[in-house]
């Protein structure tokens, strides 16, 4: 299994590329399985999760082809991919590959909107609380579909083979279960309102590809959905917003090791408290035309910053363990509260492996700064914990090594070379 080795204490200087949001990749994807057209998907991040997604929707019928390198694309840069899902073959997502990714559990809404009829099994993932799938359900039945738990399986059936729009009101602004509505909802039969949608960014990149495959999505960036269903939607090309989770995570790092680095391809717009606080921690953020300029000389201290996760456009519980990273050489202590996932705190029995003194009581973690981090070998537990001990490592003395890099590569593309590209002394070290 691959590993990566940091050796701590250099600088980065220069630019890195954002690439398309995995979060976002993941429902566009799932969203070809609506029409019997070519979908085209530009900026698609090459990362093991969406190669996943891409093994699971063949199964229900699903083709795809991926454009090769054209002149003028850097190494780094998204794949463009064509999917068509002409005719649903199987309407079951088997737990051999639900249970691989979570958000695969997203087909049901698609596959029950365009057949009648879906077959899922109850998801896995990343082990961060017990995630459960109440809000999704009940979303489906306020569109007039019946629900059966069979042998781990939902089984969602439309009376007479069509969803009928109907009132939705999340009793929280989940992510997976907005998208999974939204795409049930596009083809029900008259209008549906979602209230309490979640207004993640991903989810208007996931409308407006819809509005443009033709459906009748009005409200996109509110808290309030509002979807006419049409009979059919047809293929479209669209580009997959940048990955505002990837621009968080090495603004953070650039803040940590010190530097003068651009992130590329990205907006400051989709990181707007978060931002905040990290300029409260010490960081000169200057939004530049296509992206953000990040710069920390390394001699100004970085500052205790208390941070609660929130939904959007609160802080990012996926920028939660990085941010952390950063608070563990503050000057003083801070509070960290996680109030999206129980059990979101993993990385914390790592990071202590690295001398960072962390205390954790409940939904709250208390970070004191100390002067100095020693590298440790460490093991990645999810895929934002994973980042978070690279973000220590750039700064504790000697190497570290992280185990199971695998968490990594779900969700960060070419992430050793981005750093490297600035002078971060981040390696792979493969195994055979
Ligand atoms: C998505 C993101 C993930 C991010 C999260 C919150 C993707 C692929 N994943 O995950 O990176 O951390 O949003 O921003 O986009 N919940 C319920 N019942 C439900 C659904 C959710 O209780 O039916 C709870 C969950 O257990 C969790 C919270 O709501 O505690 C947030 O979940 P949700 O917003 O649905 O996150 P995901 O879509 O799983």
């Amino acid at each position: 299994m691959d590993r990566i080795k940091i050796t701590g204490g250099k600088q980065m200087h220069g630019e890195i590329p954002i690439s398309g949001a995995k979060n976002a990749a993941l429902p566009l994807i799932i969203a070809s399985l609506l029409t019997d057209e070519t979908l085209t998907l530009r900026n698609v991040p090459r990362l093991a999760d969406v190669s996943m997604l891409f093994r699971i929707i063949a199964n229900h019928g699903v083709d795809q082809s991926f454009d090769g390198k054209r002149t003028g694309n850097s190494d780094i840069g998204g794949q463009t991919v064509h999917i068509t899902a002409r005719e649903i073959v199987d309407t079951t997502a088997p737990y051999e590959l639900v249970s691989k990714m979570r958000a695969s559990f997203w087909v049901l809404g698609p596959i029950l909107g365009r057949c009648g009829y879906a077959k899922v099994s109850l998801p896995g993932g990343c082990a961060i609380g017990t995630r459960p799938v109440d809000l999704h359900l009940e979303g489906f039945k306020a569109l007039g579909a019946s629900i059966d738990l069979v042998d781990g399986y939902v089984i969602a059936k439309a009376p007479g083979g069509r969803l009928k729009g109907g009132k939705v009101n999340f009793s929280f602004a989940s992510v997976g279960a907005t998208h999974n509505v939204l795409m049930a909802a596009v083809l029900a039969e008259g209008e549906t309102v979602i209230e309490n949608a979640a207004r993640e960014p991903e989810i208007g990149d996931l409308a407006n590809c819809l509005n443009k495959m033709g459906a009748k999505i009005t409200g996109i960036g509110s808290s309030t959905l509002t979807i006419q269903g049409v009979e059919k939607l047809h293929g479209t090309t669209h580009s997959v917003l940048p990955d505002r989770i990837e621009t968080g995570t090495y603004a953070i790092a650039v803040t940590m090791a010190g530097g003068d680095v651009t992130l590329t391809n990205t907006s400051a717009e989709y990181l707007p408290v978060f931002l905040d606080k990290l300029t409260e921690a010490g960081a000169t953020i200057t939004e530049v035309e296509n992206g953000i300029r990040v710069q920390r000389d390394p001699k100004t201290p970085i500052k205790p910053v208390d941070v609660t996760t929130q939904v959007y456009p609160g802080f990012p519980t996926d920028l939660q363990a990085q941010f952390m990273a950063l608070m563990t050489i503050a000057e003083g202590s801070c509070f960290v509260r996680e109030t999206i996932f129980e059990n979101r705190f993993m990385h914390v029995q790592e990071l202590a492996r690295l001398g960072c003194n962390i205390t954790l009581n409940g939904d709250t973690a208390k970070i004191t700064g100390v002067k100095q981090l020693r590298g440790a070998p460490v093991m990645a537990t999810d895929l934002r914990a994973s980042a978070s001990l690279i973000i220590a490592a750039l700064v504790a003395e000697g190497d570290t090594i992280v185990n199971r890099v695998y968490h990594l590569d779900r969700g960060f593309e070419h992430l050793e070379n981005k750093f490297r590209g600035c002078g971060a002394d981040v390696e792979r070290l493969s195994e055979e």
